[in-house]
């Protein structure tokens, strides 16, 4: 009976959701008229109006879309990537021998906000790399990019050049070395990117870690113009907000559903909005504590959703493997895991645990 009690529980909150998800969109609307700092739409032709976010020329490279790269040695120094200049990767401090990150943030994000900070003090805790943060903050603030769908897309391209700069580079590298990590919008660029790529040309990419794909454009039923396992060598998503502000999925080689995908521990709040922002906005400290933890977020498939969240799964040792930076790239189709409603999340491996009841 506590079982049945938990499903329902569960399906009632789903419900609750959605429908508020429904408002949630309405009241943005609001906002973003009321909110001086967001420009003004003052009627409904100046929310098409494409014009009024991006500056003409839509040509890449364009002014507002910047690839600051930072190298262990430059932590406080970024050095900015010019795709029009061959000098600018030879005078920086690019090393092809180190793992290269690029780094593509969602809503409102920027080099120098979180979790873009956060994601290069994991990386650089843990080695030398070449984490390359594509800043298009500008371009990234509500409500410019939900006015224009395009405006994704045109990042993308922006980010497709900047690929093959790197790989037509005597210095550089292919898009194979390259491990794309995309939140929200950012997931979407990095998918819809891969597919401007010449694999004769640039390679295919190497890897693209999708957090928590934001569900505000896509769903349209196509999913090659969106991420999907064709767009890499190595499709990992991460899903905590799926069907509210996420998408369901599945979107890649191995799909991850943090506590079930929708909801997150620790998010209840006293307004919906805050409740449905953090469910989103939760993935990147999961991803980011996966960077560095000893313990590690182990994962396992599960039948099913309901299964899962009432505790029914009963895999085998040999089918958990690692969610998040250090996954297994052989991890195929859905898994499951669990977190600490606080940090550290990572609970660890539980095959250990079971080793230790027995
Ligand atoms: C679009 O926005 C730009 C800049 O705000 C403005 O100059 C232009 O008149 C607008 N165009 C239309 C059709 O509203
Ligand atoms: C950089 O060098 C490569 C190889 O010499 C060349 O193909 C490419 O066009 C150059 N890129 C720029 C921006 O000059
Ligand atoms: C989906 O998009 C791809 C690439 O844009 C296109 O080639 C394909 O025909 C589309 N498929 C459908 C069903 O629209």
């Amino acid at each position: 009976m506590r079982a049945r009690a938990r499903i329902l529980k569960k399906f009632h909150n789903l419900i609750v959701l959605l429908c508020c998800y429904v408002i949630l969109l309405c009241i943005q609307v609001c906002v973003a008229q009321k909110n001086p700092k967001v420009k003004k739409a003052e009627n409904m032709q100046d929310l098409f109006n494409t014009s009024s976010c991006i500056p003409k020329p839509y040509i890449c490279p364009h002014p507002q879309i910047e690839f600051y790269l930072y190298t262990r040695r430059t932590q406080q120094k970024p050095e900015i990537l010019n795709t029009l200049s061959n000098d600018s990767l030879y005078n920086s401090h690019f090393n092809r021998m180190n793992p290269t990150k690029l780094v593509i943030h969602g809503f409102g994000g920027g080099r120098n906000l979180s979790p873009s900070t956060d994601m290069r003090a994991a990386y650089f805790h843990n080695g030398a790399y070449n984490i390359i943060i594509v800043d298009y903050g500008s371009l990234a603030k509500e409500p410019c990019l939900q006015q224009m769908s395009w405006a994704p897309r045109f990042c993308a391209k922006c980010v497709a050049q900047f690929i093959r700069y790197l790989a037509l580079h005597p210095r550089g590298i292919k898009a194979d070395q390259i491990h794309i990590v995309g939140y929200s919008v950012g997931a979407h660029i990095a998918g819809v990117a891969a597919n401007y790529l010449n694999p004769k040309i640039d390679g295919k990419l190497g890897r693209i870690t999708g957090l928590d794909p934001s569900i505000v454009f896509y769903q349209r039923g196509n999913r090659s113009r969106d991420i999907d396992e064709s767009d890499a060598h190595f499709v990992d998503i991460l899903h905590t907000g799926a069907g509210i502000l996420g998408q369901w999925g599945p979107n890649g080689h191995a799909d991850f559903y943090i506590n079930g995908g929708s909801s997150q521990p620790g998010c209840s709040s006293d307004t919906l909005f805050k409740t449905v922002a953090c469910d989103h906005t939760k993935v990147t400290p999961y991803f980011i504590e996966s960077i560095v933890t000893s313990k590690g977020f182990y994962a396992y498939p599960c039948p099913n959703l309901v299964s899962f969240l009432i505790g029914w799964c009963n895999p085998d040792d040999d089918e958990y493997v690692l969610m998040g930076e250090h996954v297994s790239q052989k991890a195929r189709g859905i898994y499951y895991v669990r977190t600490n409603p606080d940090v550290p999340f990572a609970q660890g491996d539980p095959r250990k645990r079971r080793k230790d009841i027995y």
